[in-house]
């Protein structure tokens, strides 16, 4: 028996990894968190699957499913949305499951900052504008920042920061954004990035919230930096020409010669 943690993707059932479809078609119970994970997903799941929406659920109660289906020894397929690295509350089952010795494997999904960026059309990473991509949120109801890890000093750097969990206090982060990276910095909304209602609203830090004229379901990424629908920024030295690489060796004297 093995608890099988499947990253659901960011919301179009076919975003799903063919090793995470496989899992659930294998596995006789699957519990899944029914708030972003979207349903047509469970139409993978054998006839006669036990299923459960664990979005009503506590720890204690999930982990009550998990031990049942240990002593009956079924599998598990555990989903939770986009990638399971990120937010997704996988560390402390996994911390149960170690102390209960409890088997488990973990297949990786599409994170929904990736939906967005193909959403958007957009590499986060452009040589000579940026080469990190900030992962990030504000503190929310349930979860506290750790001191240092503020908006600001994320900022400071001018990365490309993919804000997640934070579209309602959108108005705090774009004056917290604004002195870092001008207020003509892009930024862009992406709401259910990849989902059949998926909208997108680009703009300015300066113009964000008068280009939003409704307020939106709260499923949204704010991405801010200078690579949002950047036109003006270097080719990649890694396919130019002239540069001499182990795939592609140049001149009488290359640096990898013994690959061809
Ligand atoms: C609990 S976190 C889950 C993150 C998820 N594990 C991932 O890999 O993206 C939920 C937040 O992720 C973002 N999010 C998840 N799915 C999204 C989507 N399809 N479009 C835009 N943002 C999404 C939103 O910021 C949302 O508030």
């Amino acid at each position: 028996m093995t608890v099988h943690f499947i990253g659901a993707g960011p919301g179009a059932p076919d975003l799903i990894t063919l090793r995470g479809r496989d899992l659930i078609a294998a596995s006789p119970v699957c519990l899944y968190a029914g708030s972003l994970v979207p349903a047509a997903l469970l139409e993978y799941c054998p006839p006669g699957a036990r299923i459960i929406n664990t979005a009503p659920l506590s720890l204690d109660a999930i982990m009550a499913e998990i031990i049942a289906a240990h002593a009956a020894g079924h599998d598990v397929a555990r989903l939770h949305s986009g990638d399971l690295s990120v937010w997704s509350a996988m560390g402390e089952q996994l911390r149960r499951l170690r102390a209960l010795d409890i088997p488990y494997d973990i297949t990786p999904g599409v994170p929904s900052f990736a939906a967005a960026a193909a959403a958007l059309g957009t590499e986060l990473t452009l040589p000579g504008v940026a080469q990190s991509v900030v992962l990030t949120r504000v503190s929310g109801r349930a979860t506290s920042m750790p001191p240092g890890e503020t908006l600001a000093a994320f900022a400071a750097t001018g990365a490309t920061l993919a804000i997640h969990l934070s579209i309602h206090v959108l108005d705090h982060v774009l004056a917290e954004l604004a002195p870092h990276y001008g207020a003509d910095c892009p930024v862009a909304v992406v709401w259910r990035a990849s989902w059949p209602d998926q909208r997108i609203v680009r703009a300015t830090l300066a113009t964000l919230e008068t280009a939003l004229a409704t307020e939106m379901e709260r499923t949204a990424l704010i991405l801010v930096g200078r690579t949002i629908g950047a036109t003006a920024f270097e080719e990649s030295r890694l396919y130019a020409g002239d540069y001499d690489r182990r795939f592609r060796p140049l001149g009488t004297t290359p640096r990898f010669p013994e690959v061809k």
